[in-house]
């Protein structure tokens, strides 16, 4: 199935970034030609590393989403957009709401009135986020469960992902909707824990820093492979009985916090964990256990994760190893 992106154009927006980048090497390798559109947001993933060993096979445009004009020429003539660019940050999102509207809705609609006007068959699939489920009544979750956002980003993205289907129903665009459960891996950012922790834990422990661990960690989560993760989303930009569909992408497996960090730990061979009491309001953000139902996706696209978290983690940590000069 994925031969089908022999010769064809795609677009990355958030290409530079961790997801995006962990797209454009299987592209680039299954012979798609790959432009990448990227703002270089601060504080977030974007990073000309990610890219250093493909940077002569895809054509990288420095410019932003909400760009009208610029995105116009650049989703004129291509087969498959990949919508990944976000404000990511659900602290930021509180801190800064508007921001966030501004890049999350408006940016959203922005690329959506383009792909109507200027290149409405253009297959999209849109890159979202477990975190609008919020605190889920029963786990594990599967793509019809109540949406119980917790923060500002997770409405907002929510909201983008429905805009999608709006443009679905009325006007005929092929799209498709990922949600993406806790997901790790090379290239993602190191500089800072506002999103993506669990990367952060691979830097703390390469550095012999302590893991803070709020409470017991006995929490639940579905942590996937950042590999994994692209092949499901390559799917979905190629499979025909992806569209107009959304799907949950996790491993479908419930993993303890603590356990994640402690294997984090055993794998650098270096650092400790700490449990402390949860600071004050932190505990506001928690969900409880999470694990996502991922039938849908295996039924309809045959994906299912292949990558233990011990392995994952394993290739995570000796890809920062060698490359965190890059990073942090
Ligand atoms: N990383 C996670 O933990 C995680 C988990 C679930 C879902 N997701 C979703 O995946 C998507 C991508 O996350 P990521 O981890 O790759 O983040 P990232 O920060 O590594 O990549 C996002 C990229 O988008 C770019 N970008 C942001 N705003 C832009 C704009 N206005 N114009 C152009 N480019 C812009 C950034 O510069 C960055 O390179 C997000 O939608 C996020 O909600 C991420």
């Amino acid at each position: 199935m994925l031969q089908a992106y022999h010769g064809k154009k795609v677009l990355l927006v958030g290409g530079l970034g961790f997801i995006g980048s962990t797209l454009a090497h299987p592209l680039v390798e299954l012979g798609a030609q790959v432009r990448i559109l990227d703002n270089f947001q601060p504080d977030h993933g974007a990073n000309w590393h990610n890219i250093g060993d493909i940077r002569d096979k895809v054509e990288v445009h420095v410019t932003d989403l909400r760009d009208q004009y610029a995105l116009r020429q650049l989703i004129q003539d291509q087969d498959v957009i990949f919508n990944i660019a976000a404000q990511t940050s659900h602290s930021d999102s509180m801190v800064n709401p508007f921001e966030d509207l501004d890049i999350n809705c408006r940016g959203n609609l922005i690329l959506l009135e383009a792909c109507r006007h200027f290149n409405p068959t253009a297959r999209v699939v849109f890159v979202g986020t477990r975190a609008y489920y919020g605190s889920p009544e029963q786990t594990p979750v599967p793509e019809n469960s109540p949406m119980h956002p917790r923060d500002i980003y997770s409405i907002h993205r929510y909201a983008a992902e429905r805009y999608h289907f709006i443009y679905h129903l009325h006007y005929g665009l092929p799209v498709t909707a990922l949600r993406i459960s806790n997901i790790y891996g090379p290239y993602a950012q190191m500089a800072h824990p506002r999103y993506n922790v669990l990367n952060f834990f691979v830097r703390l422990a390469l550095e012999n820093r302590p893991i803070q661990i709020y409470g017991e960690g006995h929490q639940l989560r579905d942590y996937v492979y950042a590999a994994d993760a692209a092949e499901a989303l390559l799917l979905a930009g190629v499979h025909p009985d992806a569209l107009g569909q959304v799907f949950n992408v996790g491993s479908g497996a419930g993993v303890p916090f603590r356990t994640l960090a402690e294997t984090i730990v055993e794998l650098a061979g270096q650092s400790r964990c700490e449990f402390v009491p949860w600071p004050e309001g932190a505990l506001s953000y928690d969900v409880g256990d999470f694990i996502m139902d991922t039938t849908a996706l295996h039924q309809t696209l045959g994906w299912q994760a292949q990558t233990s978290i011990r392995e994952g983690l394993a290739q995570t940590i000796a890809f920062y190893r060698q490359h965190h000069p890059h990073y942090w």
